[in-house]
C-alpha cells in the first residue's frame, strides 16, 4: 500500500476543538439553541414484565404548561416495528423494568417531570426473570456472535489433550454487568418541519454516527433518508453506548409529532440511563488450559456465557480473542446466551475482548504459576507465527516487543524484590502483567469531499463524529498530509448528514475508515487538479477496498503492567503504577492517542476494582442507578499511569499506516490488576470487580 508521507501526522498537534470545549462554546445535542423549545420527560414501567392495562393521564393533562401526553395506547404508529428495542409505545406489552410506556411534553423540563409523575399506570403483572447465572437450563447457542464470528469453534480434541497434559488450569471466571456512563447523557432534540416533498425531520443527537442513526430511524418513521437530517458536531463520550440509536431517539421523534412542529428536547437522567442507554453484559467464562512441562499450550478451551434480552438478541463475542492470542495444539471456544426480561445489552468499549481477555489473561497467569514460569516468558513461548485458524500472516503483531519493552520500562526484573521490599510495611506489594489485542478493521462506505476555496484553504467534508476521541484533529492532520499542505490550510466539516456519508465511530475503525476516504479524495483531487487548483475545484472519493485485508491478519497488540498495593488490615487495593505498551501502527496524534490509551486503561482499573451494575432479580432492574452507588474510578483511584506506543507502521492496514487506538487500552487491563493483586497477596480472584472481602481468605 502507498503510504501518506507523514509531516503533521505523528505530531502532538493540539486539539482543534479544545478552545471551544474549554470555553463552553462547543454545542452538545441538548444545548443547541432552537426556537420555542419543548421538553420531554418519559414514563418508565415499574414492573419487570406484563402489560399496561390503563394509563390515567387527566391530572397531567390538566397541568399548566403540559402540551402532550403520550401513552402506549395513543402514541403515533411506527412504519416498522421489527426492532424490539426501538419499537416503543406501539403496544401495551412490558418487556423489562424501566421500559418507556409514555411521555409528557411541556413548556419547561420541570413541568414535564412533574406531569410524568402524575400519570398513574395500571398493569397486569407477570413474573419476570432477570437472574443471570451459569446454571440456567435454558442457555442457548446463537446462530453467530457479534461481528459475525462463528458461535463455536473446535480444532482438535481438547479433552484428550487436557487429559494428557503435564500441567492444567481449569477455572471459572466472571465479570460484572457495567454501564457505559459517558459524561454527556443520551440526549436529542427532534423537530418536524414541512418540506417541499413531504415532512422533514431534524435530530440533534448525541451519537457516534449521524448517518447510521438516520439509516435506522428514517424508515421507522416512513421517511426516505433524504427527509431526515442528523447533526452531532460534539459528543461528550459514548464508549459504544451511542453507537446505535436507542429507544430515547424514537421517543423524542414520536413526541415531536404531537407538538405542532415545535422542537422537543430530551436528555435521559443518569438514573434512566441505567435502563435505557446501553450496558456491557455480565459474563461467566470457563477456561481450561493444558500445557507440556515447558509451558507450551497443548489445549485451550474458552466457554463463555453472556446475557441477552428477550426483546433483542445480543451475543457478545467474549471467547473470540482466545482464537488468536496464543498458539495451542488443540482449541475449543463456545458462546451461550441467557435470554432474560432485561434491556438489550449493547456495545461497551471493546465488547468481546474486554470481558474475554479478563478471563483468558488471568488463566494464563495461573498457568505460568503452575508451570513455574515467568508470566511474560509463558506468553512468549506461545506466540503464534500466523493467525491460528486461517494461517494468514500477521500484518504486524509485536506482542513480544510490547511485553519486553514494558518489562524493561516497568522494572519487571525487580518484581519479586519489590514485593519483598514491601513486606515489612502495612501494604503488600505485587506486580502483574497481561496482554491486549484488538482487531484493526476499516469499515467500507465512507465518502470524503474536498473543495478548494478562494482564500486558499481546503474544505474537507465527511459525516464522521468526534465523540471526544480527537477525530476533529486527527482527520485534519490526515487531510493536510494527504494534500501536502499545512494544518491551517484545512477546514474540516464533520457531524452532519448533510455531509458525505460516514460510518459509525465504533470498533476503533473511525480514523482508519474516514482517514482512508480522505486520503483517497486528496489523491483524486491532486490527480485531477494538480497543486494549483482553481477556486471551487472539488472531488469526492470513498474508502477504497483494502486488498491486504484478505491476505493478512490485521490486529493491534499491547501489554499492561500493574503494581498493586493491598493493605494488610483493610484489604484496600491501590493500583500505584500502571504502564501500557502498545503496537498500534503509526500514531496519528501522539497527544490524543495517549489520551485514548490512558482512558482505556483507567476504565480497565475501574472494571477491575469498581464498576458493577447490580441487578436485583426480585424487582428486575439495576439498583445501582447513580454515580454514588455505581462507582467509576476517579482521580483519587488513579495514581501513576502511562501509555507508550512502539515506533510502528502497519503498511497493510491503511494508507496512514495506522491501526485503532480507542479500545485496546482497556483490553487485558483488568486482568493485569487481578494478577498483580495475586502477586501481592497470594489470593487468586477470578471475578471483577475485586472487592475487599474477596481478599479475606489471604
Ligand atoms: Mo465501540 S464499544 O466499538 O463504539
Amino acid at each position: 500500500m502507498t503510504l501518506v508521507d507523514p509531516k503533521v501526522i505523528g505530531t502532538s498537534a493540539e486539539r482543534l476543538d479544545a478552545h471551544d470545549k474549554v470555553t463552553g462554546s462547543a454545542l452538545y445535542a441538548f444545548e443547541y439553541p432552537v426556537e420555542q423549545p419543548t421538553y420531554l420527560h418519559p414514563i418508565l414501567s415499574t414492573i419487570g414484565r406484563g402489560r399496561v392495562r390503563a394509563m390515567h393521564t387527566a391530572d397531567a393533562e390538566a397541568l399548566d404548561g403540559v402540551l402532550a401526553v403520550l401513552t402506549v395506547f395513543d402514541a403515533p404508529r411506527l412504519a416498522d416495528t421489527s426492532d424490539g428495542e426501538l419499537a416503543i409505545l406501539q403496544d401495551p406489552e412490558v418487556h423489562f423494568r424501566g421500559q418507556f410506556v409514555g411521555a409528557v411534553v411541556a413548556e419547561t423540563p420541570e413541568v414535564a417531570r412533574h406531569g410524568a409523575s402524575l400519570v398513574r399506570v395500571d398493569y397486569d403483572v407477570e413474573s419476570h426473570d432477570t437472574d443471570f447465572h451459569s446454571g440456567r437450563d435454558d442457555l442457548y447457542a446463537p446462530e453467530d456472535v457479534n461481528a459475525g464470528f462463528p458461535t463455536d469453534t473446535e480444532d482438535g480434541d481438547v479433552d484428550a489433550a487436557l487429559a494428557a497434559a503435564a500441567v492444567t488450569v481449569d477455572q471459572v471466571y466472571s465479570t460484572a454487568m457495567e454501564h457505559n456512563n459517558p459524561m454527556e447523557p443520551h440526549a436529542a432534540i427532534a423537530r418536524w418541519t414541512p418540506g417541499g416533498s413531504g415532512p422533514v425531520l431534524t435530530l440533534h443527537d448525541s451519537t457516534q454516527g449521524v448517518h447510521s442513526v438516520r439509516q435506522t430511524l428514517a424508515p421507522m418513521f416512513g421517511l426516505e433518508v433524504e427527509q431526515m437530517r442528523v447533526i452531532a458536531p460534539y459528543v461528550g463520550g459514548g464508549f459504544g453506548s451511542k453507537g446505535l440509536p436507542h429507544a430515547h431517539d424514537v421517543l423524542v421523534v414520536l413526541a415531536a409529532q404531537r407538538v405542532d412542529g415545535r422542537p422537543v428536547k430530551f436528555a435521559l437522567t443518569r438514573q434512566q440511563m441505567f435502563a435505557l442507554s446501553a450496558y456491557r453484559t455480565p459474563t461467566v467464562q470457563h477456561i481450561r488450559l493444558g500445557a507440556d512441562a515447558d509451558g507450551r499450550l497443548t489445549a485451550l478451551s474458552h466457554e463463555a456465557i453472556v446475557q441477552s434480552a428477550k426483546i433483542k438478541e445480543f451475543a457478545e463475542q467474549a471467547a473470540v480473542p482466545s482464537r488468536l492470542m496464543y498458539s495451542a495444539g488443540t482449541r475449543y471456544t463456545t458462546h451461550r446466551l441467557a435470554s432474560l426480561d432485561v434491556p438489550a445489552p449493547s456495545w461497551m468499549r471493546a465488547p468481546g475482548e474486554t470481558p474475554g481477555m479478563f478471563a483468558a489473561e488471568v488463566a494464563m497467569d495461573e498457568l505460568a504459576e503452575a508451570c513455574g514460569l515467568d508470566p511474560i516468558e509463558l506468553r512468549i513461548r506461545n506466540e503464534p507465527d500466523v493467525y491460528p485458524s486461517t494461517g494468514r500472516p500477521w500484518s504486524g503483531r509485536r506482542l513480544t516487543d510490547c511485553l519486553r519493552e514494558g518489562a524493561r520500562r516497568f522494572g519487571w526484573a525487580d518484581r519479586d524484590a519489590t514485593a519483598r521490599a514491601g513486606s515489612d510495611s502495612e501494604w503488600q506489594v505485587g506486580m502483574g502483567v497481561a496482554s491486549a489485542t484488538y482487531p484493526a478493521n476499516t469499515s467500507p462506505g465512507s465518502v470524503a469531499r474536498i473543495v478548494y476555496e478562494s482564500d486558499g484553504t481546503y474544505t474537507v467534508q465527511i459525516g464522521s463524529v468526534d465523540i471526544g476521541t480527537g477525530a476533529w484533529t486527527a482527520l485534519t492532520q490526515i487531510a493536510a498530509d494527504a494534500l501536502g499542505c499545512p494544518l491551517d490550510a484545512i477546514v474540516l466539516q464533520i457531524g452532519d448528514t448533510n455531509l458525505p456519508s460516514a460510518t459509525v465511530a465504533g470498533g476503533s475503525t473511525g480514523t482508519s475508515s474516514w482517514g482512508s476516504a480522505i486520503v483517497a479524495a486528496a489523491r483524486a483531487f491532486r490527480d485531477q487538479y494538480g497543486t494549483s487548483p482553481a477556486p471551487g475545484a472539488a472531488t469526492s472519493a470513498g474508502t477504497p477496498d483494502n486488498p491486504d485485508a484478505d491476505k493478512f491478519a490485521l490486529h493491534s497488540f499491547g501489554a499492561h503492567f500493574v503494581e498493586a498495593h493491598v493493605h494488610r488490615d483493610t484489604c484496600e487495593i491501590r493500583v500505584e503504577r500502571m504502564l501500557g505498551v502498545f503496537a498500534i501502527g503509526r500514531v496519528i496524534n501522539t497527544r490524543t492517542v495517549r489520551s485514548q490509551l490512558l482512558g482505556g486503561m483507567t476504565m480497565g482499573i475501574s472494571m477491575a476494582l469498581h464498576e458493577s451494575s447490580v441487578n436485583d432479580p426480585r424487582f428486575g432492574h439495576v439498583v445501582t442507578q447513580d454515580l454514588a452507588s455505581y462507582h467509576v474510578s476517579t482521580h483519587a483511584d488513579i495514581r501513576y499511569l502511562d501509555a507508550v506506543c512502539l515506533d510502528d507502521v502497519d503498511e497493510h492496514a491503511n494508507p496512514m499506516g495506522s491501526k485503532g487506538a480507542g479500545e485496546i487500552g482497556i483490553v487485558g487491563a483488568a486482568a493485569a490488576v487481578a494478577n498483580a493483586v495475586r502477586h501481592a497477596t497470594g489470593v487468586r480472584v477470578r471475578k471483577v470487580p475485586i472487592h475487599l472481602d474477596d481478599l479475606l481468605p489471604g
